[in-house]
């Protein structure tokens, strides 16, 4: 098929390289023309695993290519994603759906055959009636259909995510709109092991939201738990582990440490924790906000934790912070624990240095007035304390860099605020290692 992909962020240049991969011609229009120029490039605008391979395989091929014009993606393709941003509101109260609105808009004017629009955006419910009434009023011919596709990648497992997806859900009302959804992801559904869900736009919207704030709850649940440790000298680890076994809790998002963070989770939370209070869902409002509050609540958590390991003030310490995205896998730093930690830690500490293999050029833009090294031996140089903010493998998985980073700090004290390490590997080198919820390890060599 011929497709566009509308907005090239974290979610539409995985999304494009990946319609390409199926074996579709595609375009990907961006606002942003510098975005344009690196993609066409054959390369991402930002790290994101396995993405640069992908788009410089199919841009060489021609079968995928990136513009900032509308009007040629209207005339190319018979089917368009939006997959722009929906930030929070500045006030907090729920989506900016401006971007959606603003690409819909403009977009439905230029379509002068029978079209499908499918929308992979987070919006609230309801925003989808609201995009259908624009369609209907400014649509250049008849049969524009317009589907809610929300997505479920994972960022760092984005490429993979968007080739293997788990499910496809689409929010629909017309047969058209079924057989055009069914046709562009016909590879995909053809494997058999991939259930597509077809119902209507506010049960897609509302099934999006919810698994965000399960996931999300599941995550402060854990959190709560690790709280409880700190207080009895429990172990949140093998609670964790002893609680998932039970298939109806299951082990996944449930890794303790310093809360949820990134582009998706901490703002589709509070924008779904403002709607369903507005609708006067309150069961609902009340276990969201206890959910944020949790999560909020981590990073002071983490912060006393390091305070803790360094044992009294962190004026006298100098620290290096390994990792400043969001989570492993990606140069994303929005809304990241790991940099907002990092701060907490350079307003307080003699010194704090943050090092990151894919994300400082990202955290720099950011936050230029923190500290940040090129590489892991600067960063770690003469330190009195590590701390371990993003899972990154050359940290959790190098089984050298315990011995290779105690030949260059000035104390082993490493604080892992991801429980990500392997704590033997670490403490068999000589470290003392701090985990939110579990009890200190000791060295033992
Ligand atoms: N990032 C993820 O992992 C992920 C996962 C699932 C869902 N989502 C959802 O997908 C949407 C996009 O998220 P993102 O992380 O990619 O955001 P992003 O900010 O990284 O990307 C959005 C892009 O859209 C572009 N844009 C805005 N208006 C445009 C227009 N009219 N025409 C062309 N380009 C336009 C922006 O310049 C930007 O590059 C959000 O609703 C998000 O909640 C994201």
């Amino acid at each position: 098929m011929r497709v566009s992909v509308i907005g090239c962020g974290h979610l539409g240049a995985p999304h494009a390289a990946a319609m390409a991969e199926l074996g579709h011609d595609v375009i990907g229009v961006e606002l942003n023309p510098e975005t344009v120029k690196k993609l066409q490039t054959g390369r991402g605008h930002f790290y994101e695993n396995g993405l640069d391979e992908l788009l410089e395989r199919h841009v060489s091929a021609g079968r995928l290519r990136f513009t900032t014009s509308l009007n040629e993606a209207a005339e190319f393709a018979d089917l368009h994603f939006v997959a722009v941003g929906t930030p929070l509101r500045a006030d907090g109260r729920g989506y900016d759906v401006g971007q959606v609105v603003g690409a819909v808009r403009a977009l439905a004017p230029l379509l002068k055959r029978p079209t499908t629009i499918v929308g992979k955006s987070t919006v609230t419910v309801g925003t989808v009636a609201r995009l259908q009434e624009i369609i209907s009023e400014h649509a250049g011919s008849d049969g524009v259909d317009l589907v809610w596709n929300p997505e479920f990648l994972r960022e760092g497992y984005a490429v993979e995510d968007s080739l293997y997806p788990d499910r496809v859900v689409a929010g629909l009302t017309s047969p058209e709109a079924e057989k055009a959804v069914r046709e562009v992801y016909a590879p995909i559904l053809a494997r058999g092991n991939v259930e597509l869900i077809v119902t209507d736009p506010a049960t897609a919207e509302v099934l999006k939201s919810a698994a965000n704030a399960f996931l999300s709850t599941k995550i402060s649940f854990i959190n709560a738990m690790a709280e409880v440790c700190e207080v009895t000298g429990a172990d949140v680890a093998t609670v964790a582990y002893g609680i998932g076994i039970d298939p109806r809790i299951g082990h996944g998002g449930m890794r303790p440490g310093i809360g949820y963070g990134g582009g998706c989770l901490p703002k589709d939370v509070a924008a779904f924790t403002h709607r369903v209070g507005e609708i006067g869902a309150t069961g609902a409002a009340d276990l969201l906000n206890a959910v944020e509050s949790v999560n909020h609540a981590r990073m002071d958590a983490a912060r006393d934790l390091v305070e803790k390991a360094h044992g009294g003030p962190l004026d006298t310490a100098t620290i290096a912070v390994l990792g400043a995205s969001f989570k492993a896998g990606t140069s994303d730093v929005r809304n990241s624990p790991a940099l907002r930690l990092a701060g907490l830690l350079h307003s307080s500490a003699a010194r704090t240095v943050i090092y990151d293999p894919e994300s400082v050029t990202a955290a720099r833009h950011l936050h230029p007035e923190y500290m940040y090294a090129n590489d892991i031996d600067s960063a770690l140089h003469d330190v009195d304390i590590v701390v371990l903010a993003t899972e990154w493998p050359e940290f959790t998985k190098d089984a050298a860099l315990p011995a290779t980073a105690a030949r260059a700090v000035r104390r082993q004290v490493l604080v892992d605020v991801r429980t990500a390490i392997d704590t033997a590997a670490w403490t068999a080198a000589g470290w003392t290692v701090h985990q939110l919820g579990r009890p200190v390890q000791q060295p033992t060599a």
